[in-house]
């Protein structure tokens, strides 16, 4: 859950690594730091709190003279946020500088056969114990890639780790194994980082660093070895993203910048997939004949990422009649799911590196599943372990709230349910052909939700409720799996509390909590139960609720009567309402979040990556 990013060029390295850190500060931001090699040696800088401490402390990065660094942004598992347990860390024979993304599992253990070595640490950290145990072996044979390799074969856990040598000035070594590691080549200059807006603005080539590989660079020459140890070639990518992907533009945040881009993310996700009124998803082998030989689906993700499974277990069961189950990936992989090849796992993740999302796809390979993932991050560790992969081309999400990225994450699950769908003939020819009409028009119609007028109202909305204490979400059908994100937004940006309840549930024990001045949000998009969710309105506005209607624009009347809100969203075919509905329920949790004064884009507590369980 932190971000690294290394450089070995011509320029001051040191601007260069604040500024690939502030790229990658949505992965961490409790404390950062840097180590650049200059002509003194080893040099660290490092502080608590935001990137912008660290960059007023070095002036911007122009106190450090030198023109090989490393870098770090830190969201603290071992030790708390503080100067001492922010990277990079030194070996305590001040030789060895290390960043690391990561957890070594048996820190304990070797912490304790260090200081038997006579080993002294500084810090709480298990990343030390890396450095540490890097010096040790550099110690006894002077031999930087060896130390490092033989560092690797002691240490269990995952890690990306950027190492200097203060005898090898111009070199840096990196490795990985369960993080995320990238290479990236320039004109006399070569990058790492874990993610690729770090160094967009400088390359667009990159390789991809497979668990056990290492990299060893200067300004000039690269080379990779695999994990015995013996020289490899990787292939180079071209990254496609703009620059202004990875910038915020003229928007204030990244979440509402993401917010917007929700209709050119779902274009580009959905358009290059529909052919001639035909969904063509390339390297996608789910035939009639497999499909039929299904027992049951399962989609397995986390957070948001969960939510998409929630409603595709709608979609998938109406469109193609399999029992199809939403599962949490940290209960998943502890829970001894009856899985074998008779069943089909989809994993979903944005990130690609979620580490209970990784887990339970390596459990359900395990058990002999066909695995396919959604996942938007390009060669992830998700990408490349499931079996087939569809990408999400949402881009670069940096606001740690998704938008965009569940989305696109919903898009494809239309694109996959209509395509077996029409494999299984469980969805007719002639309504086949209306939904991929119809999820050609979506982007529109998410255009639609996002003008200015509705922008206005509920920034209105946002000001009249963001002083509650309590938030309710209720809603029916599909609603009720959109509340559980519409809620989740709330709690995560505004720091509200805030439930969701499928409406019909609310009279079983929480319709309690309920009082004068609480906030229910209600969902009225489902035709067939607007009625019953007209009557779960009552009641709850019986009890004093302020109730704030999502409905469709042909309910608006009827819904405007029971509430004290309405809110009204474009009315398309069922299986893509919930992509319109969600809409509103993220630009309000941005706008109380904003009245209640809170830091949109790096809520507390939390990390856009969850690399840890
Ligand atoms: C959503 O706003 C959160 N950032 C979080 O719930 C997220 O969806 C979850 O951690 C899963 O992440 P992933 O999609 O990268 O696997």
């Amino acid at each position: 859950m932190c971000g690294i990013v290394g450089y070995a060029g011509a320029k001051q390295a040191a601007p260069v690594l604040l500024d690939g850190l502030s790229k990658l500060e949505y992965r961490g931001y409790d404390s950062a730091g840097i180590c650049v090699h200059g002509e003194m040696g080893l040099q660290i800088a490092k502080a608590k709190g935001r990137l912008q401490v660290l960059i007023d402390q070095t002036q911007n990065g122009s106190n450090m003279k030198g023109v090989v660094g490393i870098g770090h942004t830190r969201w603290a598992t071992h030790g708390a946020p503080s100067d001492i347990n922010s990277h990079p860390h030194l070996s305590d024979s001040g030789k060895i500088a290390v960043v690391h993304n990561g957890i070594i599992e048996n820190e304990t253990r070797l912490r304790g056969w260090l200081e038997g070595k006579g080993v002294h640490f500084h810090s709480e950290t298990d990343t030390e114990v890396v450095a540490n145990l890097v010096g040790y072996y550099y110690a006894k044979h002077a031999d930087f890639l060896g130390a490092v390799r033989k560092a690797m074969s002691r240490i269990e856990g995952s890690y990306a780790l950027g190492i200097l040598c203060a005898d090898q000035p111009d070199t840096i070594v990196a490795v990985k194994k369960d993080s995320p590691l990238i290479f990236g080549f320039g004109e006399g200059e070569n990058y790492i980082a874990s993610d690729v807006p770090a160094i967009l603005k400088y390359t667009q080539t990159v390789a991809y660093l497979d668990d056990g590989e290492m990299v060893v660079f200067n300004a000039h020459d690269v080379a990779f070895y695999d994990q015995t140890g013996e020289p490899i070639e990787k292939k180079k990518e071209h990254i496609s993203w703009e620059l202004s992907a990875a910038e915020r533009g003229g928007f204030d945040h990244f979440m509402l910048k993401e917010i917007y881009e929700q209709p050119k993310a779902l274009r580009d996700t959905v358009s290059p997939r529909i052919r001639d009124g035909r969904v063509v998803l390339e390297g996608i082998d789910l035939s009639a004949e497999y499909l039929k030989g299904l027992r049951k689906i399962y989609l397995v993700a986390c957070g948001s990422a969960y939510y998409v499974s929630v409603l595709a277990k709608y979609t998938i069961e109406k469109a193609c009649r399999i029992p199809t189950e939403a599962v949490m990936a940290s209960e998943f992989r502890y829970s001894d799911p009856v899985i074998d090849e008779s069943n089909l796992v989809i994993i979903i993740s944005q990130s690609g590196e979620t580490a209970d999302t990784l887990a339970a796809l390596r459990e359900a390979k395990r058990l002999g599943a066909k695995t396919l993932a959604i996942v938007n991050v390009v060669g992830s560790a998700i990408a490349k372990t499931a079996d087939q992969t569809i990408y999400t081309w949402a881009g670069p999400e940096i606001a740690v709230a998704t938008t965009k990225a569940f989305t696109t994450q919903l898009a494809v699950v239309y694109l996959l349910a209509l395509q077996m769908g029409y494999a299984l003939k469980t969805i007719s020819e002639k309504d086949y052909a209306d939904h991929v009409a119809a999820l050609q028009r979506l982007p529109d119609a998410v255009s639609e939700v996002l003008s200015e007028e509705n922008i206005q109202k509920i920034q209105y909305y946002a000001s009249r409720y963001y002083g509650h204490h309590d938030a309710f979400y209720i809603g029916r059908n599909m609603d009720s799996a959109v509340c559980l994100e519409g809620s989740l937004k709330l709690k995560e940006v505004a720091y509200l509390h805030s439930e969701a309840y499928p409406a019909g549930e609310l009279k079983h024990g929480p319709i309690s909590l309920i009082e004068e001045g609480t906030l229910v949000v209600a969902l009225a998009t489902v035709k067939p139960l607007f009625d019953k969710m007209m009557a779960n309105v009552r009641e709850v506005r019986a009890r004093g609720a302020d109730v704030l209607c999502v409905t469709l624009k042909e309910m608006e009347q009827e819904a405007r009567n029971q509430s004290n809100g309405i809110i009204c969203v474009p009315t398309v075919l069922p299986m893509f309402q919930p992509s319109l509905t969600l809409i509103p329920l993220q630009i309000f949790a941005y706008y109380v979040a904003l009245n209640r004064g809170c830091d949109v884009d790096k809520p507390r507590n939390l990390a856009k990556s969850v690399t840890v369980e």
